[in-house]
């Protein structure tokens, strides 16, 4: 089973990761966690290359066909055996990211965008999909809570966060494996949602 988590950065995808993880090992499954781009040797080399230049120069294009090069590799690599193996692999962003940030962010036409994610992701489609949803104040309500140096929303700008924001929100309501979450709520709370979801969705599986 393939479960992706999608948001904002900061909108605290990693820490609701991490609980599920805990909790579907505390329920005997196998899991695996993975975060993009990155994940195999191929895709770190790239992660390098991304985060390097995100200041300079990269263009809009070259960025997505890295993201999707990384995932291409991530996928044939490690996702498909990992799945074929019954793990439950969950995956922090995949290409809904690459929907959400180069094209309704960065305009990059959705079309081609849906072709090159079908083409990275061989057509493989999570399970499930949460998108924890938050406002750009809070995200940056965040960033000054841990006083980080670099602050990625004013570097692109809140229009671009913006549009990136609605993206999701439209691709959320356009796909039944989208469940939005409030990100809003306390950690226990969304933790709890989550954990609703996914447990229904594992008796599903073992019924089909
Ligand atoms: P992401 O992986 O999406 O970048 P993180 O899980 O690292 O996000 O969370 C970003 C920051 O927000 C962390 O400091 C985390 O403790 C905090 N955080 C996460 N979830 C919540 C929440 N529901 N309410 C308030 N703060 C949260
Ligand atoms: P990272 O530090 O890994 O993410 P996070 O802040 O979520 O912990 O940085 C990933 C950044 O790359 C994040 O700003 C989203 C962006 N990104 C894209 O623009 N397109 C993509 O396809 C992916 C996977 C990420």
């Amino acid at each position: 089973m393939l479960i992706t988590f999608e948001g904002l950065d900061y909108s605290g995808k990693s820490t609701q990761i991490k609980l599920l993880a805990d909790r579907l090992r505390r329920e005997r499954h196998e899991v695996l966690v993975l975060r993009e781009p990155g994940g195999t040797p191929v895709g770190e080399s790239i992660r390098a290359i991304l985060l390097d230049t995100k200041s300079s120069g990269m263009t809009p294009v070259g960025e997505f066909l890295l993201f999707s090069a990384s995932r291409a590799q991530l996928v044939e690599q490690v996702i498909k055996p990992e799945l074929a193996a019954g793990k439950v692999v969950i995956c922090d962003r995949f290409y809904d990211s690459s929907t959400a940030y180069q094209g309704f962010g960065r305009g990059i036409p959705l079309d081609a965008i849906r072709t090159v994610n079908a083409l990275a992701t061989d057509r493989l489609t999570p399970d499930l999909t949460f998108f924890i949803d938050i406002p750009l104040d809070e995200v940056e309500r965040r960033i000054r809570e841990r006083k980080e140096g670099k602050d990625r929303i004013e570097s692109s700008g809140r229009a671009f966060y913006e549009r990136v924001r609605a993206g999701y929100l439209h691709l959320a309501s356009e796909e039944k494996r989208f469940r939005v979450l409030e990100g809003m709520k306390s950690i226990e709370e969304i933790q709890a949602d989550v954990w609703k979801t996914v447990e229904a969705l594992l008796k599903e599986h073992v019924r089909t």
